[in-house]
């Protein structure tokens, strides 16, 4: 009965570990601010709500918002890209979704970081492309001629992720730069998520788009503004790359048939969450910032660790107590909810991802915790 794309696509190994918690489990494994969603947006949205904004709405999203998104990108990334260019999205999922769906033709291949986040290489499945890893050095980097090597003449796009999850690595402007001169010297698309760019410490953000017209840039307000269950994310597409082959136009066949628009009246909190005040921003970045500090120092007495740049996840080598799944299995059963490296590809076999989006006080217990389980 069920399809070839889906018996072919596994489960997320993430659900299968969230059974095993316990009520009173300390949950590094959730991929989600603990934040409210700031008060101004939520009114925002209520306002729309009281006016009756419960309709459909325009399929690349309300005249608002891909405007307000159109003078984000200009101010933020300094991109001039018109609000025309712009589709609003159920979440960055949805755009990724679009994007690869819009590209991957049957066998086609899509470049993806290994370790990467996991909907990479769901999406490539259930586009029946085919996922090629990227290995990263055991500090993060992308290495250029393996991205190189990488390429034949199947290959469509490639899918970089900068702040990253799970590895909380922020690409450099040269990566960035080398990369996207790959892509244009060869033809193939970037689809540049950029889901965690406000979650960065200390280092400058670049957008690939700022390198190559070939590219797809997806965001969203999950994570910048703590609007998880919003379903908010947005796509924009370069100009040059659209006119040469009307992706946006096809994009919207799947958009349109599949989801008709983002709901409406959250559309008009997320103009709010662009155009109000930018310090629940700040804010929140800065109690990342400092519980990145703890679980880092903590966890570097126990493992081999990278300290984040950005995102809100530590992906220490656990390989000293075990693989990443043992060890994650042995940390579940005493109460620290955490996802095994190999959830995110072969290169995370021996790893742990943990998400410090919670409070600082259950961090610290839980690193006393490692520390009685592991030492
Ligand atoms: C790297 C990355 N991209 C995209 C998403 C999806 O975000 P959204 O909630 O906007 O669909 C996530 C969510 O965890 C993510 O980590």
């Amino acid at each position: 009965m069920i399809a070839e794309r889906c018996l072919g696509t596994e489960q997320s190994e993430i659900r299968k570990i969230f059974n095993m918690a316990t009520e009173n489990s300390i949950n590094l494994g959730i991929g989600e601010p603990d934040f409210d969603t700031p008060k101004n947006i939520v009114e925002a949205a209520k306002l729309a709500l009281d006016a009756g904004k419960t309709h459909y709405v325009p399929n690349a999203g309300i005249l608002e918002l891909t405007s307000a998104i159109s003078e984000k990108l200009k101010k933020d990334n300094n991109l001039d890209i018109s609000q025309k260019n712009i589709v609003t999205t159920c979440g960055a999922s949805e755009a990724l979704m679009l994007s690869l769906f819009t590209l991957v033709n049957r066998g086609e291949e899509v470049l993806v970081p290994d370790p990467g986040f996991v909907s990479y290489k769901g999406l490539t499945e259930l586009c029946e492309g085919k996922m090629v890893p990227i290995d990263l050095d055991d500090k993060f980097r992308i290495d250029l001629e393996s991205v190189k090597n990488s390429i034949t003449d199947k290959t469509k796009c490639i899918v970089l992720n900068s702040p990253s999850n799970p590895t909380g690595s922020v690409m450099t402007k040269e990566e960035l730069k080398g990369i996207c001169e790959i892509a244009d010297e060869k033809n193939i698309c970037v689809i540049s998520d950029e889901i965690y760019e406000k979650i960065i410490y200390g280092k400058k953000h670049y957008s690939a788009m700022e390198f190559t017209d070939n590219c797809i840039l997806i965001n969203g307000f999950s994570k910048a503004y703590s609007m998880t269950g919003w379903r908010v994310g947005y796509l924009a597409v370069n100009e040059n790359f659209d006119n040469k082959y009307q992706i946006l136009e096809n994009m919207m066949k799947i958009h349109q048939y599949g989801f008709a628009c983002a709901t409406s009246f959250a559309q008009f909190g997320a103009v709010e969450a662009l155009k109000g005040d930018q310090n629940c921003v700040s804010e929140m970045v800065s109690e990342f910032e400092r519980r990145r500090d703890l679980i880092y120092s903590g966890m570097k007495d126990i493992f081999s660790v990278q300290k984040p740049e950005g995102a809100f996840y530590i992906f220490p080598d656990v390989s000293e107590y075990g693989n990443g799944m043992d060890v994650a299995t042995k940390l579940i059963q005493n109460r620290i909810l955490c996802v095994p490296g190999s959830a995110f590809g072969k290169n995370g076999e021996n790893s742990v991802r943990f998400s410090y989006a919670t409070k600082y006080e259950d961090i610290k217990r839980a690193l006393e915790i490692m520390k009685n389980v592991l030492l």
